[in-house]
């Protein structure tokens, strides 16, 4: 039965033909919490075209968007930009409905989709002649994949840039421009916080080379979220602040507590940090998870982590939090560790460790409280919290 899944044109020649999730909370690890898009999109040229599928389960809206263009077993070629499943988690099932000539891949990403599915792929050269337009192919391996690629069809000047400039963001609207921005400006930077960050060389490394590419761009596509169709250079000097990680005025204190020892020493950090005049937040991890966590690290320029020992171990809610905040490489900060124990103490050892490896900069001690907080090291937090905020000032001046 028809569900009236609709295309929207997007240009003289190329139409959406992605799926809204509304539902999504949850992407592998990184909440949600505004649902997302994956983003594909239809080429009607002498050899018909789609750029990208979207994650398995969905490809029936899909097939029915691009039904409301042309029937889909006209599709000649299929360029995947991009391996990972979101996007490419229905193409065997696509391929079998349409049956392309082509189905074209960056050379990583022709290994990743045999590995992933069986599929066998062309590789793309540099450029690729649909009749009256071309697609021409940008290498952007490790962002954030090896295999990463983006295409730009000249005809219509759309730069399909798959996961940059991306957001997780359900929207009835497809254009950027008709969608509150501080909603934008705020998922663009979890977005890139938690999935660009660690290859921020690369993304300044990309903007620089960019106009040397000379693309005449007047759509960026992106495969997650909304869709540009003017001010680009906002967008590119989002990027190119995000990647600098220039340190923020603000603060975040992030902890796991178990009797409320650490809790207590969390909140005299933060509002000696508050009295300095800095802006700070508090987040437990008891009520918050990880993506969060590393947006409001990303926002910030001091970023104090304090959890309990357990059984000779951090509390294991901060040994995830700062494992993937590790691995997504964050430059620049201040930071301060800080814990509470009974007897062992390895918690807030394990911490300021784990900043060190992050060369945050860590110019007061280490603070550990056993059992409960005494009024001096409240005092101690309190005054760590000035201290530091004092110099974020200064730093950020
Ligand atoms: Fe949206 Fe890297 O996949």
């Amino acid at each position: 039965m028809k569900s009236f899944y609709n295309a929207e044109q997007i240009s003289p020649n190329v139409w959406w033909v992605g799926v809204v999730d509304w539902s999504v909370r949850n992407f592998h690890g990184y909440l949600t919490n505004r649902g997302t898009t994956y983003n594909a999109f239809l080429i009607i040229d002498e050899k018909i075209t789609l750029i990208d599928t979207v994650k398995s389960g969905f490809e029936a809206e899909m097939l029915e968007r691009i039904a409301t263009v042309i029937p889909p077993e006209k599709i000649d070629y299929i360029v995947s930009n991009h391996a990972e499943p979101d996007h490419s988690g229905a193409l065997a099932n696509v391929i079998a409905a349409v049956k392309p000539e082509k189905v074209f891949a960056s050379a990583v990403g022709a290994k990743t989709l045999q590995a992933y599915y069986g599929i066998e792929t062309e590789v793309v050269g540099s450029s690729l002649s649909l009749g009256a337009g071309s697609l021409a192919f940008v290498d952007t391996k490790m962002l954030h994949w090896p295999d990463s690629m983006m295409s730009f069809y000249d005809r219509d000047g759309v730069l399909f840039s798959q996961d940059a400039f991306g957001m997780h963001l359900a929207h009835s609207k497809l254009w950027a421009d008709e969608i509150d921005e501080n909603i934008r400006d705020y998922e663009m930077t979890k977005y890139y916080a938690n999935i660009i960050n660690n290859y921020s060389m690369k993304v300044t490394a990309l903007l620089d080379a960019f106009p040397g590419l000379n693309l005449d761009v007047k759509i960026i596509a992106p495969d997650h979220g909304p869709l540009y169709r003017k001010d680009f250079g906002r967008v590119f000097e989002m990027y190119r602040n995000l990647a600098a990680q220039k340190p923020a005025c603000r603060a975040t204190v992030v902890f796991a507590t178990m009797w409320h020892s650490t809790e207590k020493l969390a909140r005299a950090f933060a509002d000696g940090v508050r009295a300095a005049g800095v802006e700070v937040n508090i987040i437990d991890l008891a009520v918050s998870e990880r993506s969060e966590v590393m947006t409001a690290v990303a926002q910030s320029g001091l970023i104090a982590f304090g959890a309990p020992t357990m059984n000779n171990q951090v509390f294991p809610a901060m040994a995830d939090v700062l494992t993937y905040v590790k691995g997504l490489k964050p430059q620049h900060k201040l930071g301060f560790a800080f814990g509470s124990c009974g007897w062992s103490g390895e918690g807030a050892k394990f911490i300021a460790a784990e900043l060190e490896a992050m060369k945050f900069e860590l110019p007061c001690p280490m603070l550990q409280a056993r059992y409960m907080p005494t009024e001096a090291e409240l005092k101690t937090a309190f005054e760590s919290g000035n201290t530091l905020a004092a110099m974020l000032k200064e730093k950020t001046k």
